[in-house]
């Protein structure tokens, strides 16, 4: 039977050998407690989702249901990856959702934060339930639960359960292989699951995604300039030794506009700023300091190759006074 609570004398899972060892008696417990029967999965292509559906293929294999559901505020080549990895590679049976349009159009004109977040999160859940209406003989739900989850919810700290919103009459039994692993163990578990190290070493990702970062009503244009600034952002990181180092890093498309010249002839566009941060709680982070050059670098390609763009600034604010999003 799978253990609902990290034994106290758990050794941390650091090493490969470690990490076969919590596979192999995952998976004999996942095969004893889901038998014959379906599994539904909300794969969202974060750490924690993709290890279970890596985890499941495992166990067993086309009985697993992953529903990816772009809400079109992921990041760049973000859905491309997860169709990819779990269906070109895993051969998974996955069911991908392209919500964009859904999403963008119920939250056109909202400027609150907290609103965003809301119709983000509550749209969220309907399109995964309509998904799962459609399907016959599920019984269980599969979910990226992991200890420090647990703990906080025990503290009041969150709602552990990302799914409990679902619906009344949806009623699953639940599947949580993670749930006894800090963050670190899951990597390292994912790691020999034979996810790539993009995916199981990337860094940490709003649920709400480019939408905190686009502050104010979304427009789609805003949003491409987001996304394109944080693909450009990410790629330099990793050229430069930066990725895996720097805890995040982001780019912001603030809602206003400044004058700029461009090939002789006056523009009036947006800034983009960059975000880059360091920390071990997220409760007080500190700012990494980019080299000159690396700036000088980042400003060139940003106004070059995204439209819309005229002005790069940096934001060198710790948290506090500053939180590490926007919204
Ligand atoms: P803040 O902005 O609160 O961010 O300093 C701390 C960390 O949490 C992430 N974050 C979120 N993650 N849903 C999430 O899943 C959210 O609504 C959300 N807001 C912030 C943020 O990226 C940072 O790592």
């Amino acid at each position: 039977m799978a253990t609902d609570r990290r034994p106290d004398d758990m050794a941390r899972i650091t090493t490969p050998e470690l990490a076969d060892a919590f596979i192999e008696e995952q998976i004999a417990a996942l095969r004893a407690q889901i038998g014959n029967k379906k599994v539904l999965l909300a794969l969202s292509g974060g750490v924690d989702s993709s290890v279970v559906a890596a985890m499941l293929i495992k166990a067993v294999g086309d009985q697993l249901v992953c529903v990816h559901v772009n809400h079109g505020l992921l990041r760049k080549g973000e859905p491309e990856q997860v169709i990819k990895v779990f269906r070109d590679e895993l051969k998974a049976n996955l069911i991908y959702v392209d919500a964009t349009d859904r999403f963008l159009d119920k939250l056109a004109g909202v400027t609150d934060p907290e609103t965003k977040r809301k119709i983000i999160g509550g749209e969220f859940i309907e399109v995964f339930a309509e998904e799962a209406r459609k399907l016959d003989g599920i019984e269980f739900l599969a979910q990226g639960t992991i200890w420090p989850d647990i703990l906080e919810s025990e503290a009041g700290i969150k709602a552990h359960h990302n799914a409990g919103g679902l619906p009344e009459d949806m009623k699953f039994e639940l599947v949580e292989p993670v749930k006894i692993l800090f963050k670190d163990e899951v990597r390292v578990v994912g790691e020999r699951l034979g996810l790539p190290a993009n995916m199981v070493y990337r860094q940490p990702f709003p649920g709400p995604g480019l939408g905190v970062r686009c502050p104010g009503a979304i427009t789609r244009d805003r949003l491409e300039a987001v996304r394109e600034s944080d693909a450009i952002l990410r790629e330099e990181f990793a050229k430069n030794g930066l990725e895996g180092k720097v805890w995040q890093y982001f780019t912001v498309v603030p809602d206003f506009k400044s004058t700029g010249v461009k090939d002789g002839k006056r523009t009036f566009d947006w800034p983009c700023i960059i975000r880059a941060i360091n920390t071990t709680d997220v409760m007080e982070v500190t700012v990494e300091h980019l080299s000159n050059e690396l700036i000088d670098h980042l400003v060139e390609r940003i106004i070059k190759e995204v439209p819309g763009i005229n002005r790069v600034l940096f934001d060198y604010t710790p948290k506090p006074p500053a939180t590490v999003e926007y919204e």
